[in-house]
């Protein structure tokens, strides 16, 4: 591996969950202890952040996680240019023509890449452009543009920040399936017009009590090993039904070793990332109900069994 390392997110942006910033102790684990080789922005460095509205960009909020990684020598890895998900409302309400949501996706992915040109590890170019069935999610960009905008972006960040890594990133694509096939047509798509794409990011965000083996993810990383592109984890957390109990953070010890383990056998599995380390700080309290802990610390700063199950994969 060339990276362990854990998303974080500016302490504006915890204040507006409703987090406490000040904590010192977990600003001491992120930057300092050097259990994490690696950050990325959870949210600062988004459409809704990098261009509020139209032609107006704006780096403040990813520019607080990223100057920080490059002060603790960490590797940066930059997400997301194209996403259907937090953009700002202007792109959402705009009369699209193709040739104007054409030059507008190319202006952002071009601007928002050259700001950090140099300074990434990697690039997600394109999030989340998959349903489950590996077919195209009917996103604005899709809707107005077909998969012509994922050669769009790919391109316009290619150009922007050529030593980049460019990686497309879903969920769900952690074990074999349709999803995953529809990642590998994404590839082709790109290859057959001579893009460059060089990674497939697993974003892992895994469910304890139903969670794939060690021989599914590696079957799943491999297929797109095989075809020539690194594979990394850049969202890992694994959820449970909370309250945690000895049992569920014991099928959670299982999950994270299992995931970790396939990404350090697997050559060309290049790098893990967790969605931030401090269960406080984790999205999936707000998104899924009753379900929480994912991250391997817990709200007194006392370590899951899982972070031992890490380290026992590594
Ligand atoms: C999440 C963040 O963690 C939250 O703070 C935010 O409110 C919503 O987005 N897939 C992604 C990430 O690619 O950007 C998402 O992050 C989680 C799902």
């Amino acid at each position: 591996l060339l990276y362990f390392g854990s998303a974080t997110d500016s302490p504006g942006q915890r204040e507006r969950a409703g987090l406490d910033a000040a904590y010192a102790q977990y600003d001491e684990i992120m930057w300092k202890s050097g259990e994490f080789g690696q950050t990325t922005p959870t949210n600062g460095q988004k459409w809704l952040f990098t261009e509020p509205t139209q032609g107006d960009f704006n780096f403040t909020e990813g520019e607080i996680v990223a100057s920080k990684a490059q002060k603790s020598g960490m590797y940066l890895r930059c997400h997301a240019l194209a996403w259907h998900s937090q953009l700002a409302p202007w792109v959402e309400t705009a009369e699209w023509t193709p040739a104007t949501l054409r030059a507008a996706l190319t202006n952002h992915v071009t601007k928002v890449a050259e700001h950090w040109k140099g300074r990434c590890y990697a690039w997600d170019v394109v999030n989340e452009a998959l349903d489950e069935d590996g077919t195209y999610r009917e996103s604005v960009f899709y809707q107005v543009l077909g998969d012509e905008y994922i050669k769009i972006a790919f391109r316009a960040a290619a150009k922007a920040d050529p030593k980049a890594k460019l990686y497309y990133n879903d969920y769900n694509l952690e074990s074999p399936s349709a999803k995953t096939e529809g990642v590998k047509k994404i590839i082709k798509l790109l290859r057959d017009d001579g893009i460059r794409i060089d990674g497939v990011g697993l974003q892992a965000h895994l469910v304890a009590e139903n969670h794939p083996t060690l021989d599914q993810h590696i079957d799943a990383i491999k297929g797109f090993a095989n075809l020539g592109v690194e594979v990394a984890l850049t969202e890992l957390d694994i959820r449970l039904q909370t309250p945690a109990t000895p049992t569920n953070l014991a099928l959670q010890k299982e999950a994270y070793k299992n995931v970790v383990g396939a990404c350090v056998q697997v050559k060309g599995c290049i790098g893990i990332t967790l969605w931030d380390f401090y269960d406080p700080f984790s999205w999936v309290p707000y998104v899924f109900q009753q379900e929480g802990a994912a991250l391997l610390w817990f709200e007194d700063f006392t370590k899951h069994s899982a972070y031992a199950g890490v380290v026992e994969a590594l």
